[in-house]
């Protein structure tokens, strides 16, 4: 049967893809976010993946106003990074794997979600930087990845409770898939930032490490915390981090952290990143 045992944490800021696409990453400011990864990289290659179910939001690049569905799960067989405004990033595709997001849609929405299902679609940075953070520079992704993309971007996004629930029903979805395979879930986007208005460049680092305590500890308390909390304490774009509540419902109550990583400043965001590992509880 198909497990999960991992769950992987991590912002997404696209100024980390720019500088590791144009050769900055060594530069002081950068190196200090990916020597965070250093841990991380050599993990993964220690624990690989068969497949990873990519928890991320699209941000008006494959989606838009006309469009905007709560939950999107890429079922096609590949999927293109989106050209952002610069050009695509040169990243390898990103290979899809239909059979388990067909049998993962087939579960979660006989659970009662009713997630939309995209054949076709490209990945942005929210996709993108969160893999190049955990892969280094390479020719290929190392594994297939199912995209699935939460509306955080336009009001209303799903509450905290929703995003654990849906977690908790992709982690019966991938026990019930009749093959052997390692999945890792990943929750990307946060830690606070908010990029627009007369509070832009908000950081609240009490508040980030408060959040990583309770998601470790006390995800259920935590998915009761309401959206304007996020929005006052870790800004406008911090409501990001209620994708982090998807992966972590996929998980057992209780985990142990293998990593933990927390850094200021990346652009105008707090980088924040978790390794996850299930304990076996009766
Ligand atoms: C930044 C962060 C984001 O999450 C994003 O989507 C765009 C920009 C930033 O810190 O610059
Ligand atoms: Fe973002």
């Amino acid at each position: 049967m198909a497990k999960i045992k991992h769950s992987v944490y991590t912002s997404h800021v696209p100024a980390i893809g720019a500088a590791l696409d144009l050769g900055k990453h060594t530069e002081p400011y950068w190196k200090k976010v990916f020597d965070g990864y250093e841990f991380s990289k050599q993990w993964e290659q220690e624990n690989k993946p068969d497949v990873i179910i990519l928890v991320y939001n699209d941000h008006a690049n494959n989606f838009s106003l006309d469009l905007i569905p709560t939950f999107a799960l890429g079922t096609g067989a590949s999927f293109e990074p989106s050209d952002e405004g610069w050009g695509k990033r040169p990243v390898p595709t990103v290979q899809g794997h239909p059979e388990l997001a067909a049998h993962i849609a087939h579960s979660v929405i006989q659970d009662d979600f009713d997630l939309t299902l995209c054949n076709k679609m490209e990945v942005d940075h929210g996709l993108t930087v969160p893999l190049s953070l955990m892969f280094g520079q390479v020719e290929q992704w190392p594994c297939p990845v199912i995209p699935l993309h939460v509306n955080v971007v336009q009001y209303p996004a799903p509450s905290g409770q929703r995003c654990l629930d849906l977690g908790r029903a992709i982690g019966r979805a991938v026990a019930s898939y009749d093959e052997d395979l390692n999945v890792q879930i990943w929750g990307t986007g946060g830690m606070s930032h908010q990029l627009q208005g007369p509070r832009a460049g908000l950081i609240n680092a009490q508040w980030d490490n408060e959040f990583l305590d309770r998601l470790i500890a006390d995800p259920d308390a935590l998915a009761r915390v309401p959206h304007i909390d996020y929005v006052r304490e870790a800004g406008s774009e911090g409501i990001e981090l209620v994708m982090w509540l998807v992966a972590r419902g996929a998980m057992n109550p209780h985990v142990d952290v293998r990593h933990r990583f927390y850094h200021v400043p990346a652009s105008n965001t707090a980088v924040g990143h978790l390794i996850l590992e299930n304990k076996e509880t009766a």
